[in-house]
This record gives C-alpha cells, sequence and structure tokens, in this order.
C-alpha cells in the first residue's frame, strides 16, 4: 500500500506586542505534537517594541526574532513597509498576530492579505480595538469571550475563524475577566491554526470554510 503523503508543515511568523502567552501556547503544542502532526512550524517571530517577555520566549525557543518599531520610521507607511519586508524574508505561508497591538497597513494586507490570522479578547463584531475586555465588562455585557479571525483593513472586522464563549461574572475585574478568556482563547488559537495548516480553507465573503 502507498504510503499517506505527508502535508507540507507550514511556515508561521508570530507577532507579539506582550507577554506572549499564546505564543507560548503554540510552541508548547507544537514541541508536544510535533510540527508535522500540527502541521506547522513558527519560523520566527517579530514584535513592535523591545523588551517583552514575548520576544524573551521566542529567544528561550531558540527561534530568530526581529522588532520593528514605528517611531524607528519616518511615517506609518515606512514602518507597514519594513515590517512587511521582513515578515516576507521569513517566508511565512501564515503570520499569526498574538497580541500584536498594531494595525497593519496596506502594503502589508497586500502581502498577507487572506493568511494573516489575529485573536481578539471579544466576540467580535462587538467590542472591536484595543479595550475589548475593558470594553465588554463596562457595556455589561453577561457573556463575552475571544475571536479568531482573518485581519482586512478595518479594525476586528475581517471574516471570523472561531470563537470562545466566556461568562461575565459579577465579581469580575477587568484582569480576572482577561485571564479566564486567555484561558480560551490560547487553546482556539492552538486548535484554529493547526486546523487551517493542515486541512487548508477558503474564504467566501465574509465566511471562512475549512476544508
Ligand atoms: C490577548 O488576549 C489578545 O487577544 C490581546 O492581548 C492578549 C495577548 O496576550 N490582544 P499574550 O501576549 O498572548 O499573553
Amino acid at each position: 500500500m502507498a504510503a499517506k503523503p505527508v502535508a507540507p508543515i507550514k511556515r508561521l511568523v508570530v507577532l507579539v506586542s506582550g507577554s506572549g502567552t499564546n505564543l507560548q501556547a503554540l510552541l508548547d503544542e507544537i514541541a508536544a505534537v510535533g510540527a508535522e502532526a500540527y502541521g506547522a512550524e513558527i519560523v520566527a517571530v517579530g514584535a513592535d517594541r523591545e523588551h517583552i517577555e514575548g520576544l524573551a520566549r521566542a529567544e528561550r525557543a531558540g527561534l530568530p526574532t526581529f522588532v520593528r518599531k514605528v517611531k524607528d520610521y519616518d511615517s506609518r507607511d515606512e514602518w507597514d513597509a519594513a515590517l512587511a519586508e521582513t515578515v516576507s524574508a521569513h517566508e511565512p505561508d501564515l503570520v499569526v498576530s498574538a497580541g500584536f497591538m498594531k494595525i497593519v497597513g496596506k502594503e502589508f494586507l497586500s502581502r498577507f492579505g487572506g493568511r494573516f490570522v489575529n485573536t481578539h479578547p471579544a466576540l467580535l463584531p462587538s467590542f472591536p480595538g484595543a479595550h475589548g475586555v475593558r470594553d465588554a465588562l463596562a457595556y455589561g455585557a453577561k457573556v463575552t469571550g475571544c475571536t479568531v479571525h482573518f485581519v482586512d483593513d478595518g479594525v476586528d472586522t475581517g471574516p471570523i475563524i472561531a470563537q470562545g464563549v466566556v461568562e461575565v461574572r459579577d465579581e469580575d475585574d477587568e484582569s480576572a475577566l482577561h485571564e479566564r478568556i486567555k484561558e480560551i482563547e490560547r487553546r482556539l488559537l492552538v486548535e484554529v491554526v493547526g486546523r487551517i495548516a493542515r486541512s487548508g480553507y477558503r474564504i467566501e465573503g465574509r465566511k471562512v470554510v475549512i476544508q
């Protein structure tokens, strides 16, 4: 009997801005099951700032890292082009924004649109933007959660791949609620990235169909 063909392992570049626990969840899963079974490997980790735990996690894992800071460029467009160029050099199949707190621009999206995945700590389209957890709490929502989606040229408006639900408790403050969301978010991100890497997907308008 012919051996089952092994699908190529997809190359991931992960972008971070903070503690990098979502990145760590990806690293841990790939280390646990192996890149072949997971369907993807992380080939580089990038950030928009230095001295963050997300970069330290990548360095401990022996991965190449890079930093592109907006303030080092004359314009936002130049920063965006530099980020796009650096990410491109690692030849990723997918780029994952795992707590990357910058909106990318035209050049980045022209190269990586349709293969740039973001995770957001709210149930989109509710509570987009930088304060999704705080805004859900302030609104008095009884459930919130996290959304893994493709990035388009809006703020957290791209096609949704998967969502996880978290109940809001009366005693929650922003930090307690965010921690519970992140537990679900890390599992969801690991599951979704692996699934789209292994199975492939199509984006039909707003719908993401995993093959
Ligand atoms: C996540 O909740 C992400 O959705 C939000 O920032 C958090 C990043 O956490 N944008 P970490 O850096 O992966 O620990």
